[in-house]
């Protein structure tokens, strides 16, 4: 193959006047198709030393080995070639907060003294649109340089802090899931929602606005159980079941640290277990995404199959936070598998 070190991205043919509506991406192609927990490695992904992408219209058709696909789509007239690349699928960022990029790096504490002293006054700061703008606008730079073309991320309180980040993912046309977070206790007061009923009714409002806009989609988000009262948790939940036909998702933190655990035990004594406080408020179901739990008892595990919810693994915060490991064959044992993802954090 011809190979030139000077550019990555090369046209090598390109169609005379017309506007193409094929266009075929050529290089290193590796794609993945099955979970490597339950199958053979070799039959979990495809590997194309010179492969090509083919796209139509912004969508992919086919995917495999150049010459076969080429010879496949003869109206394909434009090739970029990223000849010493590997090209693959965006990446899927399964937890991350963009309001904690301009605090990244900040010295890693326990998890609950690390809220206060550096996350929440962070936070606070989205109040204001054009902070909120600005660190959507990096945020965006730094995922898509990184590869990530689709997350489930925290905003924070502020309706402000939703919709700078939904517009600036919408000026890229990338696919993420955010939503307003619900934080009415146990918090500093710049953060907290005054009243449960009002921040669930702001909640529903940006749903209205961003669920299935372009890529956009919504999730219901309480922070976490401390960080909310009953009557917020309660219409959370039904605000998110009221919606999952429509494909909303419900998005918390679950079972990262010890000193979190026996807090939660103590707010809601009526709980079996911190997963079982989400379940009594309606908050488990398809689409329901867990970050962390790292310190799960095995009817948690339990809980979390039955209801069809997602796990957040965010291995480089539990390494630096340091409250807790996941273990990923807890989480994904045969008899009760839940389905995994990996997020930042
Ligand atoms: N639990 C509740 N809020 C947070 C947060 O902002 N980060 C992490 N890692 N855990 C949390
Ligand atoms: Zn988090």
């Amino acid at each position: 193959m011809e190979k030139d070190m000077t550019s990555k991205k090369k046209h090598i043919q390109s169609g005379k006047d017309e506007v193409p509506t094929m266009k075929g991406i050529r290089g290193q192609v590796l794609t993945f198709k099955a979970d490597p927990f339950f199958h053979d490695e070799k039959d979990c992904y495809d590997f194309y030393p010179d492969g090509l992408v083919a796209v139509r219209d912004g969508k992919i058709l086919d995917v495999g080995h150049f010459e076969e696909t080429i010879r496949k789509h003869p109206g394909l007239t434009v090739t970029d070639t990223y000849e010493d690349c590997v090209i693959m699928p965006g990446f899927v960022d399964c937890h991350l907060h963009y309001v904690q990029s301009p605090m990244i790096g900040s010295y890693g504490d326990t998890l609950l003294n690390w809220l206060n002293t550096y996350t929440f006054p962070t936070e606070a700061k989205f109040k204001d649109k054009s902070f909120a703008d600005m660190t959507a606008k990096m945020f965006f730079r730094q995922i898509l340089s990184q590869g990530t073309t689709t997350a489930n991320v925290f905003a924070t309180t502020f309706a402000e802090s939703v919709d700078a980040f939904f517009e600036e993912s919408e000026r890229y046309g990338t696919r993420m899931i955010s939503g307003k977070v619900l934080q009415d206790r146990n918090l500093p007061d710049q953060l907290r929602d005054r009243s449960a009923e009002e921040s669930v009714m702001a909640s529903e409002s940006l749903m209205t606005k961003w669920h299935g806009r372009g890529r956009q989609m919504y999730a219901v988000v309480p922070r976490f159980a401390p960080t909310s009262t009953d009557a917020q948790l309660r219409l959370a939940g039904e605000l998110y079941r009221s919606h999952l036909d429509e494909g909303v998702y419900m998005h918390t933190h679950l079972d990262e640290a010890e000193n979190e655990i026996e807090w939660v035990a103590s707010l809601f004594p009526e709980a079996m277990s911190y997963t079982d406080v989400y379940r009594r408020f309606g908050l488990l179901g398809p689409r329901s995404v867990m970050a962390h739990c790292c310190l799960m008892e095995e009817a948690e595990w339990q809980m979390l199959h039955d209801h069809g919810c997602g796990v957040a693994h965010c291995p480089s915060s539990n390494l630096f936070l340091g409250d807790g490991q996941f273990k990923f064959w807890e989480a994904k044992d045969p008899a009760r598998p839940c389905r995994t993802g990996i997020g930042t954090d």
